[in-house]
């Protein structure tokens, strides 16, 4: 195995070969702009580590990792339409510097440039790589749909959110490993461990995204801090503010999640003193750790030499402690 540097290196080195800015400008401009935005490339390092852990070279996962990186950005671009966000990886989003429907088009030719990054994979490991992403595909949708629902919906439970996170963001996280590891010829039952290690790990992710959204550094984060806030949205912080708070607290969250104000920086202020106050805020960075100690926990299940491993258990920690 090699470093997670490595791996992102070897990853934005085959981005940089890309051909993405052609005609016409207003279709593929917005393309170019959110791949070269940045981000951490957690999907497509967690491909070539896939791979790397059963087979001696990483390269040939190479196209797979962008089939996964391009579609968390088409994600990302319909994400900010919906989420109506103003910021993403400290820039405008697309939808703000062009407009909607240039968001929608540039999002819908990436998600079919995706699935053109698999293309060149043998007609066995392809079969296996398309039925995987294609259901995974699936499930992102189904998430994201359950997480507008929810702005709306005054009854969602923990378990619902836990379904809904898993569903919208960490089935790509498992996803993007089990595709390294078909590209890399694992067992089928190695494929079944990492799917889970990335499952859970995503999950640990997810609430740190939400932890994040509400109590991250703006400067850092790259994202509106309070965007969930101003949204409705019914995190895990939200459900718990209204499981551990006092009757006082509960109604003033209900009702401060009943209202879009013009001005919304006072809202967010209130909810988020809501949420410490409540001990919300402890109890999600203790939630993020128990789903990162599930995925350690799934990781170990792996049966490849254990040395192999320690660069995932370290992808793992730091990722507990990030602010972007
Ligand atoms: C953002 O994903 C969307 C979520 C699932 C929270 P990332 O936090 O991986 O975004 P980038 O790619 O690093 O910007
Ligand atoms: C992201 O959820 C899920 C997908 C993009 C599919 P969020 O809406 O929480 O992601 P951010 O916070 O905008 O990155
Ligand atoms: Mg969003
Ligand atoms: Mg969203
Ligand atoms: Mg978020």
């Amino acid at each position: 195995m090699q470093s997670i540097e490595a791996y992102r290196k070897a990853f934005l080195d085959y981005l940089q070969e890309q051909n993405i800015s052609k005609e016409p400008m207003n279709l593929y401009s917005p393309v170019s702009y959110i791949m070269g935005l940045g981000g951490k490339r957690m999907r497509p390092i967690l491909t070539l580590m896939g791979c790397h852990l059963f087979a001696p070279d990483f390269e040939k996962a190479l196209p797979a990792a962008m089939a996964v990186e391009v579609f968390h950005n088409f994600s990302l671009v319909h994400d900010d339409i919906m989420d109506d966000a103003p910021l993403r990886r400290g820039k405008k989003t697309v939808h703000e510097k062009w407009d909607i429907n240039t968001g929608i088009l540039s999002g819908d030719v990436m998600l079919i440039n995706a699935y053109q990054y698999l293309e060149g994979y043998n007609s066995d490991q392809l079969k296996n790589l398309l039925h995987l992403f294609s259901k995974t595909a699936v499930e992102v949708c189904e998430g994201q749909q359950f997480d507008v629902d929810f702005e709306q919906r005054t009854d969602v439970t923990i378990p619902e959110y836990l379904v809904m996170i898993a569903n919208k963001t960490s089935v790509l996280v498992a996803a993007a490993l089990q595709m390294g590891a078909i590209v890399g010829g694992a067992s089928e039952e190695n494929q079944q461990r990492i799917y889970e290690f990335g499952k859970n790990l995503g999950i640990a992710f997810q609430l740190q995204d939400d932890y994040l959204d509400a109590f991250g550094d703006p400067e850092s984060f790259g994202k509106q801090v309070g965007g969930d806030i101003i949204e409705n949205k019914k995190t895990f912080l939200y459900l718990k503010a209204l499981e551990m708070g006092s009757s006082e607290a509960k109604n003033s969250l209900l009702n401060l999640f009943s209202i879009q104000p013009e001005d919304s920086s006072s809202k967010v202020a209130l909810v988020k003193s809501i949420f410490e106050e409540s001990g919300a805020k402890n109890a999600i960075l203790a939630e993020v750790k128990k789903y990162t100690d599930l995925a350690f926990e799934s990781l170990h299940k792996i049966e490849v030499n254990a040395n192999k491993l320690k660069v995932f258990q370290l992808f793992g920690e730091q990722l507990m402690k990030r602010t972007v």
